[in-house]
């Protein structure tokens, strides 16, 4: 959800900001822009549509001379996507530049006290505020200015900005939108995520809330909104610069279902010792897990999913209460939050702006937040009290599948060790638990080489118009996972309902040749499930079931039969959503959809 990258140095400076844009793509994002001084003064090109436009009204960046410019992807919030309001956006007199990702709340009242000082406004959007305000403020020096208007505004944003007075600087600064800098021998990088700048330097520095970097060719100040100095250590990214490169593959998505196995493993591993496992990061007793006696978990979009599945088997296997919340509602809901209660965010981004305001809503009220997080160093990994990773590396296409993955199996890991500090799982139940848990990723690579049968499936559901996905208990979970899949990338209408719940309604839809995906993966529930799919059938449904290898009983009730290996019952999501994201994925190329950046979606939702 829009990019940013600036640079100063020594180095033509649009060619590195376009290639730093081209790695924020995945974002998503409607309209580009880039601002760069030329010696004399601030030029800016701005686009509509992929960022390839403006590679090519600028030729690659070589029409725009200088060596210091901030750049922008935006994706719309304030005013349609155009060229007006794109990014960057200037002062009247064309002195003053700004990039800026998400929400100035005050905009309103800022704009009309600016209009009543003679200030006139081109765009609709809230960032132009920034751009006249800095011009109000500014009396040649530039660092007073920046802090002077950050007082000033409320809400989120990760800032560029660029003075034509002083070309010698770049300033960045940052509140609840993420943004990092970092240098090399040719000059000083910021970026509002690691990929867009880690050809060029694998040390950066994560911006903390309200605080304004000074940057200049060789070397970066950092100041808090005082304009106190501050000390701060760079963070050095381990991981390859490949990872967030295609390797061949022809999509992302495609490549980052392939990584599971590994993104699984990497999960799990290092958490198994010795036949036990060991949650270092959990920093908590078994005395403490002990006397957890409810566990909320909040999160969004797959990620909230994770955290269904994760009720089930904390639920099952430790035998805690757990109640799972959208963060979108649980910060607003004044959550009843009671004495021995634990709270887990899950977020891959660790930036998505509801789970943050319900980590920070949850500290407030004095409980210790547990963050379930794949970005290292993103915001809620460094405000959650304690942070237990998840190793899937960078994932780049927008729909989510390495990453949830991983949760799933965080969230096993913790059920496991819950259950077992509690007293609820016994040594024989533990050990085959774990050992199911290690054939995860060699089971989850069987169901990935068996795409060509699903592909061949999805390509006769390219004309869908509507999709149902049905299940019970973990079922269901899997269920809401699989029918977001589809219908994010494919644009095809899809609804997960818990099979019980179909007759109390949307049964009335189930029309002739209507596509209802039946996961039925828990032994206690097959016959049930099996009555749903026969009273679907009845209506003119096909029926597609994932199942376990032993449910041969389900054929008599289903169309079209995927199997998945033996493993226990808890741990089924992990491998039933691997046929469902194939399927998601081959009937959005089927349909030509642009698979790893779909319509109006954006990677991190860093605002509400
Ligand atoms: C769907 C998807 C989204 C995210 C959601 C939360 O494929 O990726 O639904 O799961 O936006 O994002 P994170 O996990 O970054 O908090």
């Amino acid at each position: 959800m829009c990019g940013i990258v600036g640079y100063i140095g020594t180095k033509q400076a649009a060619p590195i900001i376009l290639d730093g844009l081209s790695k924020l793509e995945y974002r998503g994002y409607d309209s580009a822009g880039m601002a760069i001084y030329d010696g004399g003064k601030i030029n800016i090109t701005k686009s509509v549509g992929r960022l390839k436009v403006l590679e090519n009204l600028t030729h690659g960046g070589e029409t725009m001379p200088g060596i210091c410019g901030i750049g922008h992807t935006r994706w719309a919030t304030h005013g349609v996507p155009s060229n007006t309001n794109a990014h960057p956006h200037y002062n009247a007199a064309e002195t003053i530049t700004v990039v800026h990702n998400g929400i100035i709340e005050n905009y309103l009242h800022l704009r009309q006290m600016l209009t009543d000082k003679g200030y006139q406004f081109v765009s609709e959007t809230d960032t132009e505020v920034l751009a006249h305000l800095l011009d109000y403020y500014y009396r040649g020096n530039p660092l007073e200015t920046v802090t002077k208007v950050l007082h000033r505004v409320e809400g989120s944003y990760a800032l560029g900005i660029l003075f034509a007075d002083c070309p010698d600087q770049v300033f960045a600064a940052r509140k609840d939108s993420p943004l990092v800098v970092g240098q090399n021998e040719d000059g000083c990088f910021i970026a509002s995520d690691v990929p867009a700048i880690l050809k060029y330097t694998r040390k950066v520095y994560y911006v903390d809330n309200q605080e304004v970097v000074r940057l200049r060719a060789d070397h970066m100040h950092f100041y808090s909104v005082d304009e106190e100095e501050l000390t701060k250590e760079p963070v050095t990214i381990e991981w390859d610069a490949n990872a967030a490169e295609k390797a061949g593959y022809e999509h992302f998505m495609l490549k980052e279902m392939y990584e599971q196995p590994k993104t699984v493993t990497d999960t799990l591993m290092p958490r198994i010792k010795e036949k036990d496992i060991v949650i270092e990061e959990l920093n908590m007793s078994d005395e403490e897990l002990n006397s957890v006696n409810k566990i909320h978990i909040v999160a969004c979009g797959s990620a909230y999913h994770a955290g269904v599945t994760g009720k089930y088997v904390i639920e099952g296997l430790a035998r805690i209460p757990v109640e799972v919340d959208l963060a979108s509602e649980f910060r607003y809901r004044n959550p009843i939050l009671e004495e021995g209660a634990m709270v887990v965010v899950i977020s891959q981004s660790g930036e998505t702006a509801d789970t943050l305001a319900a980590l920070r809503e949850s500290k407030a009220r004095g409980f210790k937040v547990l963050g379930i997080v794949n970005v290292v160093g993103s915001s809620i990994a460094r405000e959650a009290d304690n942070v237990m990773y998840t190793w899937a590396g960078p994932e780049i296409a927008v729909a989510t599948t390495k990453a949830y993955s991983a949760q799933l199996v965080a969230l096993y890991l913790l059920a496991m060790k819950f259950g077992k500090a509690r007293g609820k799982i016994d040594s024989k139940l533990f050990a085959s638990l774990l050992g199911d848990l290690k054939r995860l990723p060699n089971q989850i690579e069987m169901l990935l080489n068996n795409k060509l049968k699903i592909q061949k499936f999805a390509n006769r559901y390219i004309g869908a118009k509507d999709v149902f996905f049905i299940g019970r208990g973990i079922d269901y979970a899997i269920s809401l996972e699989g029918s977001l899949k589809l219908k994010e990338i494919s644009y095809i209408h899809s609804e997960a309902y818990a099979a019980g719940e179909l007759k109390h309604g949307t049964i009335s839809l189930i029309e002739e040749g209507t596509l209802v995906a039946a996961v039925s993966t828990q032994p206690d529930l097959y016959a049930k499930t099996i009555s749903n799919m026969v009273e679907v059938k009845a209506r003119g449904a096909f029926v597609l079931a994932v199942t376990c290898e032993e449910n041969k009983e389900i054929e008599k009730a289903a169309d079209y039969v995927i199997y998945i290996p033996e493993t226990n019952p808890y741990f089924t999501n992990s491998l039933a959503i691997i046929p469902l994201q194939l399927f998601g994925y081959y009937v959005a190329v089927g349909k030509g959809c642009d698979v790893d950046k779909p319509r109006n979606l954006a990677k991190s939702v860093t605002v509400e």
